[in-house]
């Protein structure tokens, strides 16, 4: 497999609006087509791509378990995808059956454009407002999307379909196609061999296909993977469709059932209460899979147990945002945080010192072509530059671990495991320190931070990096005029200082402790120091920074080193500074790890336990396929013990 392919920075769509019987038309101008049919779009979408795959009956039949995918090529107005979601709430059957929607997009509409289009459909008007909530930014790359409470969720990939469908990695199969796209004779270039090598290997027998286009290049090309293609009435004045079926042999049809792993025969295990194995478990749960999450201690009481986390990614060129970690992890981070209390949405002024460092300068200018919603460069010379993200924020971990864990299918259990056992069932029996009264698990999952090496000393080493922050009482008096509800804050607000915080090597943030105005800054940051007792010098390091960086804030707290609390603790780092994320070979198919995330750890943990859980239950994943083989654990070499 190549695992060097990117994709390309994009654009949005530019649109024409075409008025048809008081109906607003979106017309594209990179490609002269109208989205959807003058006649009636919504009834075009029904007749073409839901019934042209039987969709009423095959969804309505679900088991239990039972996922069911469907992949498009063009999300355009997403009217398609609406359409879907709203027959699936129709039919769905009574269980834990998924729907799972794929899509691709070369010139996404920016969400204004895409808010006029769906005004037009009144009965889908509650489903358009969730898309347009938690539309994604303008970047390329994989985007998904989950709406847990309807058993629905979204990948949408921004970027050339050339690009983007290579990159897609999934054990289960897409169903039906919606083979939307713009006509052949609009954009030849989407029906090219290439792509339709993806859609089949991304399919198989048994999955259907629709489309409004009976062009002879997409007939053809269907046909020469033994697709078999009917014609029916097409829509309105249309005097044709496709529907199409890769035919399955009998042996194909009992073999389906490999791919329905039932999430109720699951006995899923978490080792880690930190920020990792908190996000799994409730990932795992919003997907109805019950988990016991094994804690020697409390809660966030390692490196993720700081009063306050801040989510500030240290975001790459527009060139490589579809592949790095950091900026899809941030994108995902700010869809997921939202629906807890606990995040409160804010900007952050980062300031990079560029003196005598061409590479950094070069860094920063590089961020500029990112969409002017999303960052801006306030201030740059040779010295310095600052940079404003607007969209970022602040979690508290501790009301985020509360919320969690009242989740009814999450246990809670105060007790170090000791040693795993893969037994020949390959179930995983885990050991404990107090009882020693072996449980046995079908998946254990490993977010054990610095203890992964004693568990298991055949994994990568993790390197501990001791970090050091320090909080005291703010005065804000007239810092700000605003006043913040923060529950209520899912978006940041523009120039409010409360509501910003900062990065400058360090970080500071305003926080409440009840009611009361706090300041939280730092981290020190000690390679190799495994130590976590409070300390002086790293509260005045903390100190200095602040002064340096943002004396306007430093004036605004104590210089009294007594009136200062804290909180030490150890972050866990591999060798590349990417965290180790799923199975490895050298242990076990049914153990998964997930450590290693150093200081980014609330940022990468949405992202990362989204990832690992789609590997456990064969979905497909989350992100491109590149940067998953990035973050296998069996990366590294391990040399053997007595070279060591
Ligand atoms: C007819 S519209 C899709 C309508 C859409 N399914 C809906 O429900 O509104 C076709 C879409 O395909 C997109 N598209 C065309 N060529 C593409 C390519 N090579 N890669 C990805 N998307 C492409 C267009 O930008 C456009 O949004």
């Amino acid at each position: 497999m190549n695992h060097s392919p990117n994709i390309s920075p994009i654009s949005c769509a530019e649109l024409d609006w075409q008025q048809v019987d008081g109906v607003d038309i979106p017309v594209s101008k990179q490609f002269g087509d109208v989205y959807f049919s003058k006649a009636n779009g919504l009834l075009e979408t029904r007749h073409v791509f839901l019934n042209g795959n039987d969709l009423s009956e095959r969804l309505a039949q679900l088991a239990d378990g039972e996922q069911f995918v469907v992949g498009e090529t063009g999300l355009g107005t997403g009217l398609n995808f609406l359409a879907l979601w709203q027959l699936w709430q129709n039919v769905r059957p009574n269980n834990n059956s998924r729907l799972h929607f794929i899509s691709v997009e070369k010139y996404p509409l920016s969400q204004a454009d895409l808010a006029r289009a769906l005004s037009t459909w009144d009965e889908l008007a509650p489903l358009s407002k969730r898309l347009i909530e938690s539309y994604p930014f303008a970047l390329a790359g994989c985007h998904r999307i989950r709406f847990d409470d309807e058993r629905i969720s979204l990948d949408v990939w921004f970027g050339d379909a050339s690009e983007c469908f290579p990159l897609m990695q999934s054990h289960r199969p897409v169903n039906a196609w919606f083979l939307d796209g713009f006509a052949p004779s609009c954009n030849p270039e989407l029906w090219q061999e290439q792509i339709f090598q993806h859609i089949m290997r991304l399919s198989a027998q048994g999955t259907t296909f629709a489309s409004f286009s009976v062009a002879g290049v997409l007939k053809r090309a269907l046909q020469s993977y033994g697709v078999e293609i009917t014609r029916p009435k097409g829509f309105g004045h249309k005097r044709e469709m496709l529907k199409a079926v890769w035919k399955k042999t009998d042996d194909q049809i009992q073999n389906d059932s490999q791919y329905n792993n039932h999430s109720t025969q699951r006995k899923v295990a978490i080792i880690g209460a930190g920020i990792a194995g908190l996000t799994t478990a409730w990932t795992l749960a919003q997907r109805d899979i019950a988990v016991t999450l094994f804690e020697q201690d409390q809660p966030l009481a390692g490196g993720s147990g700081n009063p306050l986390a801040m989510l500030n990614p240290k975001l790459c060129s527009m060139d490589k945002v579809a592949t790095h970690l950091m900026t899809t992890s941030w994108q995902y981070a700010l869809r997921f945080y939202p629906q807890f209390d606990a995040f409160q949405a804010m900007q952050i002024e980062q300031i990079h010192d560029t003196k005598n460092h061409e590479k950094k300068i070069n860094e920063v200018l590089s961020l500029q072509d990112y969409p002017k919603d999303i960052l801006a460069l306030t201030q740059h010379d040779a010295e310095q530059s600052t940079i404003l993200l607007k969209q970022a924020g602040v979690l508290s971990p501790h009301q985020f671990a509360k919320q969690v864990l009242v989740h009814p299918l999450i246990s809670l259990i105060q007790k170090k495991i000791t040693q795993l056992e893969v037994c020949d069932d390959q179930q995983i029996r885990l050991y404990n320190q107090d009882d020693n009264k072996a449980e046995e698990f079908s998946d254990v999952i490993v977010c054990n931070a610095m203890d992964l090496n004693r568990l298991f000393p055949n994994t990568p080493k993790l390197k501990p990096i001791r970090g050091q922050v320090t909080w005291t009482n703010f005065d804000e008096t007239d810092f700000n005029a605003t006043d913040i509800n923060r529950a209520d804050l899912k978006t940041p607000l523009e120039n409010s200082k409360k509501n910003t915080a900062y990065s400058f090597g360090g970080y500071a943030s305003p926080m409440q402790d009840n009611q009361t105005p706090q300041l939280i800054f730092g981290a020190s940051f000690l390679p190799t120091d495994d130590q976590t007792n409070l300390r002086i010098e790293d509260h005045q390091h903390n100190f200095q920074l602040l002064q340096q960086y943002q004396p306007e804030l430093a004036e605004r707290i104590s210089d009294n080193p007594k009136d200062w609390q804290g909180r030490a603790a150890l972050r866990a780092q591999t060798a590349d500074y990417l965290p180790l994320i799923g199975r490895s070979e050298r242990i076990s198919p049914n153990i998964y790890l997930f450590a290693g995330l150093g200081s980014k750890g609330f940022l990468f943990a949405p992202l990362c336990a989204e990832l690992i859980v789609s590997q456990m239950l064969n979905d497909t994943l989350p992100v491109p396929s590149n940067l998953a083989y990035l973050l296998r654990p069996d990366r590294f070499k391990i040399k053997p013990k007595n070279q060591s």
